[in-house]
């Protein structure tokens, strides 16, 4: 770690859709980032912002908690859905950000749902990125779970034959539906939340204390 980055608080950030709803709320905790930021051509993965001591990642969702957890970011923003996939000790999620609203589902090809009771499965195959929260939510009812793990594109697993049925984010169900496929179950609300790493917490409690009503207060003046 360079000298630098050790004064810093590092906040990360997920890549893609999130960011839209993101950029207004760090605005409105007078949190600008570099011009760079917003340029989806750049290389760089790290961000200064208009305060010194913060410094801004842009990684992938899941990687958001992984680097919140081992200390190496010390605030971050991700979906609830990626904070209990991974159920990691050292984060704390003291705020919902209500943004990145959208829910984490079973889904089937259309064609064979019809066909289908989920209240009978008993052995299941299941295209997921969410294997911890998938074998969960079946094992809470006797159902025995085989996940196939998918990082990304589940939505293509039945029509290829790797397993007929995904577990997979839905927001507006566009991607379903161009696939041919429709929900069967509800597994998780899901909303992006600020996380703090409770080692952090203890040794920057008043930075981290401040950041914390900084976001909490732009989130109640929305
Ligand atoms: C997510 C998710 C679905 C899609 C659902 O993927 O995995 O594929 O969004 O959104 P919709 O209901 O609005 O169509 P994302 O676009 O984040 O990319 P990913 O496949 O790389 O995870």
């Amino acid at each position: 770690m360079n000298k630098d980055n050790k004064q810093k608080l590092i906040l990360a950030v997920p890549k893609g859709r999130i960011l839209e709803e993101l950029t207004p709320l760090l605005l409105a905790c007078d949190i600008i980032p570099e011009d760079d930021f917003t340029n989806n051509r750049t290389r760089k993965l790290q961000f200064t912002t208009n305060h010194h001591n913060l410094d801004i990642i842009r990684v992938r969702a899941f990687d958001v908690a992984t680097f919140v957890a081992y200390g190496a970011a010390h605030l971050g923003v991700v979906g609830s859905d990626a904070i209990e996939e991974f159920s990691y000790s050292e984060i704390y999620a003291p705020l919902d950000l209500d943004i990145g609203h959208c829910h984490l589902s079973v889904a089937m090809p259309i064609k064979e749902a019809a066909k289908e009771n989920p209240k009978q499965w008993s052995h299941i195959r299941v295209a997921t990125k969410y294997p911890n929260l998938t074998a969960h939510h079946f094992a809470k009812r006797g159902v025995q779970t085989e996940c196939i793990k998918l990082n990304g594109a589940m939505e293509i697993a039945p029509t290829l034959g790797l397993a007929r049925r995904i577990v997979d984010l839905v927001s507006t169900g566009n991607t379903l539906k161009a696939n041919n496929m429709v929900e069967v179950e509800k597994i998780l609300d899901v909303s992006s939340r600020l996380i703090v790493n409770r080692s952090t917490q203890k040794t920057k409690p008043y930075e981290i204390k401040k950041w914390v009503e900084t976001f909490r207060k732009a989130v109640n003046d929305k």
